[in-house]
């Protein structure tokens, strides 16, 4: 049977078992999808292992997502720019790697019936998570992309690989007294519970805001969106989903259905 992993370090946390076992009975796809501790200096081996056993792909999470980006052969367009992989798909004795995160939250998005298209989009963050959807966020074409980081040498670095986009980097402190209809948050705050040095300025009640993170509870985030009066709060929930719809494509030419399985995931978190 065709094999699938996910690798990680944690892992016992990851949904992508529950979410791809789910895609593969809707569309009665015989396969096998296992989450795969790794130890920090084994990544490379873990992906051999799984090739020699019938391993036609894997999804790959933290810390190991810049370590499958060197281990490819070869590389999408977007995950060169993100520098970063979360899907393998192995063929041929070729490792092909590619990100479908950016993907993941732009179908989200327009989901919710939130165009990109003519918006003015602050992007929270400069890690691995911003980068890996800077790219897919571009294609929308917004009339402008900002990205916000605590370190704007981070924030810098990602905008100067874009050179003709509508695209800046600022600190936190330069987004008080700008307005934006999107904000999203790709930080890593909302997982230790840290609130943002984003001002309730910069929040209106029609300004859409989404965390890629997603939990029981609202991040720092969203609760200060929600306490600003805004209407729409979104959280990473569907970009999570969405991500896992796009490597699922990529392995087996199928277009899963989202939904079914976010109000699944959505009932579990509860
Ligand atoms: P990830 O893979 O989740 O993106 P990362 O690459 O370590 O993780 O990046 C974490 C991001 O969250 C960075 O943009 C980080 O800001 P710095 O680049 O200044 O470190 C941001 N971040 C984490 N905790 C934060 C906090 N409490 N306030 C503001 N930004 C925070």
């Amino acid at each position: 049977m065709d094999q699938y992993r996910v690798f990680g370090n944690p892992i016992a946390q990851s949904k992508s078992p529950f979410i791809h076992q789910q895609f593969a009975l809707q569309s009665k796809q015989t396969m096998n999808y296992q989450s795969q501790w790794v130890a920090l200096d084994q990544f490379d081996n873990a992906v051999k292992e799984l090739i020699g056993n019938n391993g036609k792909g894997a999804n790959v999470t933290a810390p190991f997502k810049e370590q499958a980006f060197a281990l490819c052969h070869e590389l999408s367009e977007r995950a060169k720019l993100a520098g970063a992989v979360n899907t393998l798909i192995f063929s041929n004795g070729i490792i092909y790697g590619d990100t479908t995160d950016g993907v993941g939250l732009v179908s989200d998005l327009l989901k919710h019936q939130v165009q990109l298209r003519d918006s003015k989009v602050l992007l929270l963050g400069a890690g691995g998570a911003a980068k890996g959807v800077v790219q897919s966020i571009l294609e929308q074409s917004p009339q402008s992309l900002t990205i916000a980081n605590r370190t704007l040498s981070k924030a810098q670095a990602i905008t100067s690989q874009y050179p003709n986009e509508a695209i800046d980097a600022v600190t936190f402190a330069e987004t008080h007294n700008l307005a934006f209809d999107i904000i999203i948050n790709a930080t890593s705050a909302g997982l230790s519970g840290d609130s943002l040095p984003i001002s309730d300025h910069t929040i209106k009640s029609s300004t859409v805001c989404y965390d890629m993170v997603y939990g029981k509870e609202p991040t720092a985030f969203l609760k200060q969106a929600k306490q600003l009066g805004v209407e729409h709060i979104i959280d990473g929930l569907g970009m999570l989903v969405g991500q896992a719809a796009a490597s699922f494509h990529l392995w087996r030419a199928v277009s899963p259905a989202v939904e079914p399985v976010l109000v699944s995931l959505r009932a579990q978190l509860k």
